[in-house]
């Protein structure tokens, strides 16, 4: 058998070929959208950078993607970097200065911008200024550098994180994005199934829609691993091929993974249904305890398995009652 020569994957390029390009293409959270596009359509006509966003919510749902969207409103270049990569001031300021008028900047993970970082941000988002201390000691001076007029998206999924005067500098608004509807995750796994050249319904579609944790990131990975089985077993993506590649990768019928399933049987098994701490569900589960609250616990409370009290994670009847039928 030859082999066929090897070209890039459109799994490798996967976040840049399914990304949507237009905002028609960008499917629900509808109040951000419609929000967004009004406040850069009118920052564009004034010939003005728009105001600075902040992005938040759980990974997955499109912030990067809404982030690309806003500059090719503005008609701009997006400029990607995120808090940890920018370690010393050194950093920021080469950053800041290499931006052209106008440039949308995105910062992911802005909660971990460190302290003295997020001091020098404060003039260069406020006043377009930053502010260089030269040298040490008695001779140590100040230089203010004027930056070009720059747009700054910032994204994060721990916005309790951000202190409140970073928070305050994003005039142009903070947006919290949305779990997505299973009909939305048809709807983009749609789009997707026919980048891919996958042939296969709406209905197969609705099943994968069901069980991606409402997160369309996960949504085209799980396509894609149907996709694989498909081309393995030499047929379409039937409803077989979904049912055994949900079987193969662990997920249940309400989509939760053996990580999302092992914190419930934590707090129902271990400590009785809890109240119980998020570190004593860290240690018991092995999972740190940021994967816990950034990506397992809030799918598991929009579904009503998980309940966040003062006192602790409580495992609700619903969660008892999924366990026990598994
Ligand atoms: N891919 C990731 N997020 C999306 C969205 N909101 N609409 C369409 N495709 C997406």
């Amino acid at each position: 058998m030859t082999t066929p020569p090897i070209t890039r994957d459109d799994a490798s390029g996967l976040d840049r070929t399914l990304r949507p390009q237009t905002w028609e293409e960008y499917i629900g959270q509808k109040k951000t959208k419609e929000n967004l596009r009004i406040l850069l359509t009118a920052a564009r006509e004034r010939g003005h950078a728009a105001e600075h966003i902040l992005l938040y919510g759980p990974p997955g749902l499109g912030k990067t993607t809404l982030a690309n969207l806003v500059a090719k409103t503005l008609g701009t270049n997006m400029r990607i970097t995120s808090g940890p990569a920018i370690e010393r001031v050194g950093d920021l300021a080469a950053i800041l200065t290499n931006l052209s008028p106008g440039d949308v900047l995105f910062i992911d993970e802005i909660h971990r911008l460190s302290k003295s970082i997020e001091e020098v941000l404060y003039p260069a988002m406020e006043s377009g200024v930053l502010d260089i201390i030269i040298g040490k000691g008695p001779s140590a001076r100040t230089v203010q550098l004027e930056l070009p007029p720059f747009t700054m998206v910032a994204a994060t999924t721990r916005i309790s994180l951000l202190s409140s005067p970073l928070r305050s500098r994003f005039s142009g608004g903070t947006f919290r994005l949305e779990f997505y509807s299973d009909d939305e995750i048809a709807t983009i796994l749609e789009r997707s199934a026919s980048l891919l050249s996958v042939e296969t319904n709406r209905e197969i579609l609705e099943r994968i829609a069901k069980r991606c944790r409402a997160t369309p990131r996960t949504a085209n990975y799980l396509l894609k691993r149907c996709r694989d089985l498909a081309q393995l077993e030499g047929g379409t993506l039937s409803e077989e091929i979904v049912e055994k590649t949900f079987g193969l990768l662990d997920i249940d019928d309400l989509g939760l993974t053996a990580p999302d399933r092992s914190v419930l049987e934590a707090i129902i098994h271990k400590f009785n249904g809890g109240p119980v701490g998020l570190n004593t569900i860290a240690a018991a589960t092995g999972e740190e305890p940021s994967t816990i609250e950034d990506v397992i616990e809030p799918y598991l409370i929009r579904h009503g398995l998980l309940e966040r009290t003062p006192r602790g994670r409580v495992a609700s009847p619903s969660a008892y009652e999924h366990i026990q039928n598994l």
